[in-house]
């Protein structure tokens, strides 16, 4: 399916514990920005891609499993992107959810995982992403939704 052949296609745009705190955590590795900014940041560049954005956040694993099964019941989602914040390094359950999901699943990171702590390194989003965007601070959201959009311009 491509874009154009669906109605008002919507991109979900999942965040993980504590990105809610962005802002109040180390800048040097998250940058200034609010989760607040970046929801702003998401739906512009979302709508300039002809997509309108869902971005939401959750503390608590099984509300993000129940959002992206939500998903995988929903008609006119095009793409899940999210940054499971430390869920990334350790949630069987959030990697088992994405997996049944139909659409793209792009990763996305502030920081750069791979280059931090070795506990950060193992990522279980990844074996079922499209592609991660990592390292960018809030471009990494933006990089990942024109990802989707041209993933579904093909
Ligand atoms: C993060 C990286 C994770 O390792 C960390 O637990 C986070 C944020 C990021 O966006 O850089 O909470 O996902």
């Amino acid at each position: 399916m491509t874009k154009t052949d669906m109605i008002e296609p919507k991109l979900l745009i999942l965040n993980g514990p504590n990105l809610n705190m962005l802002g109040r955590r180390d800048p040097a590795i998250y940058g200034h920005e609010t989760l607040e900014d970046i929801k702003a940041l998401c739906e512009k560049a979302a709508a300039a891609e002809g997509f309108t954005a869902d971005f939401r956040q959750s503390n608590h694993e099984g509300t993000l499993v129940d959002w992206i099964q939500e998903a995988a019941d929903t008609e006119g989602i095009a793409g899940v992107i999210i940054n499971a914040g430390a869920y990334t390094h350790t949630s069987v359950a959030i990697h088992d959810a994405l997996e049944i999901l139909h659409v793209p699943v792009i990763e996305v990171h502030l920081s750069n995982p791979k280059k931090r702590e070795s506990f950060r390194h193992v990522s279980y989003v990844e074996p079922v992403a499209k592609a991660v965007f990592a390292g960018r601070g809030a471009k990494s959201y933006v990089l990942a939704i024109e990802d989707v959009a041209r993933m579904l311009s093909f």
